[in-house]
Parts: C-alpha cells; sequence; structure tokens
C-alpha cells in the first residue's frame, strides 16, 4: 500500500485527477470504478476541466459505480446516478451506454445486483477504482461486519451512515438500504486509489494505517490488495 499524505484537499483532488487521467490517456479503453460522496468532487471537478483542454478523453472509457440507494429514481435529487451526470457524465464525452450504475428501482433486485456483477466480468473487471471512506471504515456501502468474500447485494444502511447521508435528502426520507459492490468485487479491481479527508475521518485513517486486519474495519481489507494507493489529507 503506497501512503501519500498531502498537506490539502485541493491538492488530494489534483493528485487523484492526475491519476484519473494519466490513467485513461496511457488505456483509452479503461474500466473505472467509481465513488460517490462529498471526497471526490474535487477530483472530478479537475477531471473535467482537465478533459476539456484534451480530445475525446472519455470516448472508449467505462465505468461502474460502487453503489446507489434502493427505491429511489434515478431522477431523484438525492440519487448517485444525479451525483454523476452532475459531477461527470454530463461534462465529459462519455458514452453513456458504457456508464453503469446499479439499479436501485430494479423489480427485481437480487437479478438486478447479480446482472451487476457479470456486467463487470463481461467487461473484463475494474482496471482502476476509486473509494471514499465512510467514517465507520466502509467503503461503498459495506457496513462493518461484511464479509471480504461478498460481492454486488443489497444492503442495509447504518444508522450512522444514513445520518452522514442524509443533507442530501432533505425531505427527510434517506433510504434505508442500497445496492452495493462487495468488498470482493472491489477487491478484483486492478489499482485501487482511496481518498480520505476531514476532521470526522480521521479516526477511520487512524484505523486504517494500523494495517489491522478486521472485517469489523471494512477499508482495511484493502491491506491484502496488491496495487492500493491512499491519498489522505
Ligand atoms: C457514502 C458512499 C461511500 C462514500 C462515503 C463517504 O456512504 N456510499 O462510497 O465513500 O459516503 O462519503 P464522503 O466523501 O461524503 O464523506
Amino acid at each position: 500500500m503506497i501512503w501519500e499524505q498531502v498537506e490539502s484537499y485541493e491538492v488530494l483532488s489534483a493528485r487523484a485527477a492526475d491519476i484519473f487521467l494519466s490513467s485513461i490517456r496511457q488505456n483509452p479503453r479503461l474500466v473505472l470504478g467509481l465513488p460517490t460522496g462529498k471526497t471526490p468532487t474535487g477530483m472530478y471537478e479537475r477531471v473535467t476541466a482537465g478533459c476539456k483542454r484534451e480530445y475525446h478523453c472519455f470516448k472508449e472509457v467505462t465505468t461502474f459505480n460502487l453503489d446507489e440507494y434502493v427505491g429511489i429514481a434515478r431522477e431523484h435529487e438525492g440519487s448517485y446516478a444525479t451525483y454523476m451526470r452532475r459531477h461527470l457524465f454530463d461534462h465529459v464525452d462519455i458514452d453513456a451506454a458504457r456508464t453503469h450504475i446499479p439499479n436501485g428501482n430494479a423489480t427485481n433486485l437480487e437479478l438486478e445486483c447479480r446482472r451487476y456483477e457479470s456486467e463487470i466480468g463481461d467487461e473484463g473487471g475494474m482496471g482502476l477504482t476509486f473509494l471514499g471512506l465512510g467514517r465507520n471504515g466502509h467503503i461503498a456501502f459495506n457496513e462493518p461486519g461484511t464479509p471480504f468474500r461478498s460481492r454486488t447485494r443489497v444492503v442495509d444502511l447504518s444508522e450512522s451512515t444514513r445520518a452522514a447521508n442524509a443533507a442530501y435528502f432533505p425531505d427527510g426520507n434517506v433510504p434505508s438500504q442500497a445496492i452495493t459492490m462487495g468488498i470482493a468485487t472491489i477487491m478484483s479491481s486492478k489499482r485501487i486509489v482511496l481518498l480520505a479527508t476531514g476532521s470526522g475521518k480521521q479516526e477511520a485513517i487512524a484505523r486504517l494505517r494500523s494495517r489491522e486486519i478486521n472485517v469489523d474495519f471494512p477499508a482495511s481489507a484493502l491491506w491484502t490488495h496488491p496495487n492500493v494507493h491512499v491519498l489522505v489529507a
């Protein structure tokens, strides 16, 4: 694991955007795993600005989002589909058919999870996945206690996670479930970059740094992966 501490959120976002853009420059057909949340917004801002200066950055790139809420429409303000359009997809030349987000409104959610896993497999797996870090150590929506062998499935959200995401649901109807890639799905990515910043994350960052591998702290699974870069501010 490469551990890189930088001096500010701006530097973290710039470093992450550099990794993002240089990876798709190196492999224009890259398959990316993408996160949501507050942390990666600075990275997306710089990626879209960088892409505007280049030629056809995203034309052949494929993306798989880590997760999506259950029971809300794609068009809902708080959905991750809306987040991705707002922060990335609407600003770059990506082919909509190559962007994948689990459908949390599917009639058969189990089937949707299996379909999502097999779509990732059909694309040959993710080459590079960016992750945020939950205050309780969750990655995507894999809450503490999630087995490391887990794959894409429906999960119940913890109260702390629902509280952390409540701002995206001003009507107070914070979803209680989500579809998330599992820890094994994330770990199948060839390369992983985790971004962590903010005073609320310091405890989780310290716990990750301790190298203790424990299912009660999902991000600790990353210590068993051969190519992880942690960017901390
Ligand atoms: C949500 C997302 C995670 C994200 C986490 C942290 O729970 N499902 O993928 O990493 O929030 O978000 P933030 O960056 O807003 O702290």
